[in-house]
């Protein structure tokens, strides 16, 4: 893959680029001076002109949304603020500016939705999305996410357990890997074009004990609606315990396999981020620490823990 760049974005986190206060001296500057188009701002841009902001929810089956909250999975830190969360996002299909993600889905249809069942498994097929919908009942979780560029948010995710579609496909005993891949549609997704270095479609992969941990949940809403396109719809991983490059958004593939597959960004640099991307504060990613995040809409920095805290769920799936 020597042709490929090593992409722009990831050089840095965002707040070594462009710390938050820095973002807000330069949102007074521009409030000052009177200069419109402040609301584009990256990272402060969550908090400028956050009323006028209106998060786009696509249609959905109705009676879905909200779904009931499983309290067990809740979290002492505060929510972040919804409008923070839908201007704060990584989807280099559309662009690499964070700020701008929404600002670019326009063209992208999430309606109707298959998804593509492959590889050691029984019913492989293409499932229509409203069928899954109607047979794997949803729930709120509200989780932690870390993202490896050190940035953190608090989120109520609806969804189901990913183990439930895979009770449901049966994958078979030589099934050890599962492997799921992004949409693929240049002329929906400018980033795609813009960017033709990246080895698109996006792609990820779990272990099967991954998989079907009770924490993995394939997502279709957040905040009580149905997932906005900027955060992945219409539907997505989250698997809060891992940094939210695992967490692959617009799925449209699952595979199951015997190897283990290749994923995006450890194809484009290997030694940044691997496989595993379990959440660790001891181990600096080589060009940053990964000790402290900083909560997206506030001034503060927290210590990383370990697994993002869900240790107790997840560490022994790794010795
Ligand atoms: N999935 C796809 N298809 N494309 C992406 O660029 N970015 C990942 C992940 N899933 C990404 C993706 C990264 S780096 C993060 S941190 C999260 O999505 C961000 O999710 P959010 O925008 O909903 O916060």
């Amino acid at each position: 893959m020597a042709f490929i760049q090593i992409p722009k974005g990831w050089h840095l986190p965002d707040h070594a680029v462009t710390p938050e206060h820095m973002y807000m001296n330069r949102r007074r500057f521009m409030q000052a001076m009177g200069i419109a188009g402040a609301s584009t701002i990256l990272g402060a841009g969550c908090a400028i002109a956050e009323d006028e902001f209106v998060v786009e929810v696509p249609p959905s089956l109705p009676g879905l949304y909200p779904a009931a909250r499983n309290e067990k999975y809740t979290v002492t830190r505060e929510l972040t603020r919804e409008k923070v969360a839908a201007r704060y996002n990584n989807f280099y299909e559309f662009t690499t500016n964070k700020g701008k993600v929404h600002e670019l889905t326009d063209k992208f249809e999430v309606h109707p939705w298959q998804i593509e069942i492959s590889g050691f498994v029984e019913k492989s097929g293409t499932y229509d999305l409203d069928d899954l919908l109607k047979r794997f009942p949803l729930e709120e979780r509200v989780y932690r996410f870390r993202c490896v560029e050190a940035w953190a948010m608090t989120v109520p995710w609806t969804g189901f357990p990913m183990k439930a579609l895979i009770d449901y496909v049966q994958p078979t005993s030589a099934a050890k890997y599962v492997r799921m891949v992004t949409f693929h549609r240049p002329e929906q997704a400018p980033g795609i074009k813009a960017q033709s270095w990246y080895p698109w479609p996006y792609f990820e992969g779990l272990t099967m004990a991954e998989a079907t941990n009770e924490l993995t949940l394939l997502a279709t809403g957040i905040y009580g609606h149905a997932m906005p396109k900027q955060h992945g719809a219409p539907i997505r991983l989250v698997a809060p315990w891992k940094y939210g490059f695992k967490s692959i958004k617009s799925i449209v593939k699952i595979e199951f396999t015997k190897q283990q597959p290749p994923t995006f960004w450890n194809e484009l640099a290997p030694a940044e981020y691997d496989f595993w991307a379990n959440v660790n504060p001891d181990v600096p990613h080589p060009r940053w620490s990964q000790a402290t995040e900083r909560l997206i809409g506030t001034m503060a920095r927290v210590p990383t823990q370990r697994y993002n805290g869900y240790g107790e769920y997840v560490a022994h799936l790794y010795g």
